[in-house]
């Protein structure tokens, strides 16, 4: 017997076709599970992709249902597992449980503990902090050379259709965003070593799990320099207390402990400039909805913070 809540209709993401027609156990026999399986839609894109939480008797794991090849990721999970990052008192990652290409699913272990995000939002900014400051220590020693090349050149490649998106949605906020890809342009850092980066780095991704940080969602991962992981971060942090001003003092603890933990890691210019780029991306998303004048509010505060970041980085 299965429960499973509604699940969406989606043509475009053949595993919750396969889940719905024969349940999780008959979709991913890999997986042997026995008994009842409880799901739940955790978070859903419609046309292309959701995240699945399953629990079955004691097991508790992710699928992440695509539409899209996800080998690469698939991959990843691979390597990481082999660099031990699976078992990591410093780093970890979820475990893949298994991995059905033709269904574009991947299935990973469930990591339990509280966001970064959270622990900001529950007076712990210093511990935020910390976690992802260990991460950009752990990261410089990985092996794992996988992934595109991600920095400044991705960036501002990804920047101009940030912009057109806001132009078309908004004239006003295209005039503010042209501006600050002009600086970010202008400002364009010279970038350290490339290293494995997870991508999108948000505060929502980085876990406590007790004994250190465990990073999820590594669809966006590739090659870069530290600041790119740590400035996406920080953003997102700031995008925070844009939301809730009663966060403020715990966004700048969690930014201070991450630096003092990084010491001589990040280079403060780079950071600044990556912050910037992620800032424009926060924007270019609250257009993604019709736009009302909270979110262009909200957008036009991400791209002022943004532009005061280009300042730093010039
Ligand atoms: N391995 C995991 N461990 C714990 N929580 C997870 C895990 N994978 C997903 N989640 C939860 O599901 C949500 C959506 O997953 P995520 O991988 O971020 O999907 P998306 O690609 O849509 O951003 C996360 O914000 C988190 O709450
Ligand atoms: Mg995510």
């Amino acid at each position: 017997m299965q429960t499973t809540t509604e699940l969406p209709d989606d043509p475009a993401l053949p595993a919750l076709e396969a889940i719905r027609a024969s349940g999780l156990s008959g979709a991913i026999p890999a997986l042997a599970l026995e008994g009842p399986v409880e799901l739940h839609v955790r978070r859903y894109h419609p046309g292309s992709r959701a995240t699945l939480e399953a629990r079955a008797g004691d097991r508790h794991f992710a699928l992440k249902a695509y539409a899209e090849d996800q080998a690469a990721e698939a991959v990843l999970y691979e390597a990481l597992a082999d660099s031990g990052l699976e078992r990591d008192a410093e780093v970890r990652v979820p475990p893949l449980l298994a991995w059905e290409r033709d269904l574009r699913v991947l299935v990973i272990g469930w990591l339990e503990g509280p966001t970064a995000q959270e622990l900001v939002e529950n007076g712990q900014g210093k511990r935020a902090g910390e976690l992802t400051a260990r991460w950009v220590r752990r990261a410089p020693s990985l092996k794992v050379k996988l992934g595109p090349p991600l920095g400044a050149v991705r960036r501002l490649e990804q920047a101009r259709k940030w912009v057109a998106a806001l132009d078309a949605a908004d004239p006003a906020l295209g005039t503010v965003a042209t501006e600050l890809a002009r600086r970010l342009v202008g400002t364009q850092p010279k970038e350290g070593a490339p290293r494995l980066v997870h991508g999108s780095l948000y505060a929502h991704h980085v876990l406590d799990l007790g004994e250190g940080p465990g990073l999820f969602d590594w669809q966006k991962f590739g090659q870069g320099p530290a600041e790119f992981d740590a400035g996406i971060f920080l953003a997102t942090l700031w995008r925070l207390k844009l939301l809730r001003e009663s966060v403020a003092g715990e966004v700048a603890r969690a930014e201070e402990a991450l630096l003092a933990e990084t010491d001589g890691l990040l280079d403060l210019r780079a950071l600044a400039w990556h912050q910037a780029a992620t800032l424009l991306r926060l924007a270019r998303k609250l257009t993604r909805r019709q736009i009302d004048d909270e979110r262009r509010a909200r957008a036009h505060a991400l791209l002022e913070r943004a532009a005061r970041l280009t300042e730093a980085a010039g």
